[in-house]
């Protein structure tokens, strides 16, 4: 039997488990898929005893997406250029870090039909998802990617460090404050929420990033939250006759990256979207 496992700090939320698991039963995999809740002073052995010959390698996911990084062996370049890794694999005893968050999120966008080269965004939060998301855009020929986070400064500093790498977007921050984000106008073809604010299991799970009135009609708002009802901010783009999508899809396409570089072979989706889903208490396909 071979382990694989996620590592995170709480892992209240974690559906990760549910869907993976689901993904190496229904392919006959002789793989265990485990909860590794791990505080700060245990994260340097728990990562450590990936090299392990049974284990797979794991998910990394808050508060350690970044903390990892110095832990393990080689970084592929997305993760580098991500800055995060939520991807680790055990190769022979040496630990690769990936960045699966990237492409889960162009996947999930394509999916909902926004075509990337070209649209106005407006990213809310400056954390490791809103950095994939602001990477995926920049790399995708996006125009223009504006950043806003309640901490300024980190908004700043995820537009500087993106701006080398985006050569047909303009990238810049600007405050998380009804002012600016009024001053910016209503230009945002896409807006994309990376904020805690939203998620089930948070203390926030009440407030939208937004309020409805600076959602333009015609955007497509992509909440990387999700949950078993839509997020205040879909609820604040429903109000607005704005198109909504959660984070659920994001989630599997990431996971489903993850399973690729675990096992090479290709990952059973609607298993693992179903398996989700039933998680959630949303209805499947399957009924
Ligand atoms: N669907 C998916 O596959 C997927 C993948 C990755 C992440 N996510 C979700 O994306 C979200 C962010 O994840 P992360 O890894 O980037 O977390 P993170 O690094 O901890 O970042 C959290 C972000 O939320 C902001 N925030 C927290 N409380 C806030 C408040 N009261 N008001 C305004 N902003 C607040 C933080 O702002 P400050 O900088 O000011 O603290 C920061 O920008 C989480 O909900 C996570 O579940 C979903």
């Amino acid at each position: 039997m071979k382990v694989v496992g996620v590592i995170g700090y709480p892992l209240g939320h974690s559906l990760s488990p549910v869907f993976q698991q689901a993904a190496f039963t229904v392919m006959g995999l002789d793989i265990r898929y485990e909860r590794w809740e791990t505080p700060p002073e245990r994260l340097h052995e728990v990562v450590a005893s990936l090299r392990g010959p049974h284990y797979l390698g794991a998910n990394v996911t808050v508060p350690y997406k970044v903390e990892v990084m110095p832990m393990l062996d080689e970084l592929e370049e997305v993760a580098l250029q991500a800055g995060a890794v939520n991807t680790i694999v055990n190769r022979h005893g040496r630990l690769l870090g990936y960045n699966t968050d990237v492409a889960g999120f162009t996947q999930a966008l394509r999916e909902a039909g926004c075509k990337i080269k070209g649209v106005r965004a407006l990213i809310l939060g400056a954390g490791g998802a809103a950095r994939a998301a602001a990477l995926a855009l920049t790399k995708e020929g996006a125009a223009m990617v504006v950043v806003t986070n309640r901490t300024y400064h980190r908004a700043f500093q995820l537009a500087e460090s993106l701006r080398p790498m985006a050569h047909h977007t303009v990238v810049r921050a600007i405050p998380l404050t009804y002012a600016a984000l009024q001053q910016a106008g209503p230009v945002w073809d896409l807006i994309v929420n990376a904020t805690t604010l939203g998620m089930p299991s948070g203390p926030e799970a009440d407030k939208s990033p937004l309020p409805s009135e600076l959602i333009p009609q015609k955007a497509l708002v992509f909440d990387m939250v999700y949950g078993p009802t839509p997020t205040p901010l879909l609820k604040a783009a429903m109000e607005r006759g704005a198109r909504g999508v959660d984070g659920l899809a994001m989630l599997i396409y990431q996971g489903a990256e993850s399973f690729r570089l675990w096992t090479g072979l290709e990952p059973p989706l609607q298993v693992m979207m179903a398996a989700a889903k039933e998680a959630l208490r949303l209805p499947t396909s399957h009924g």
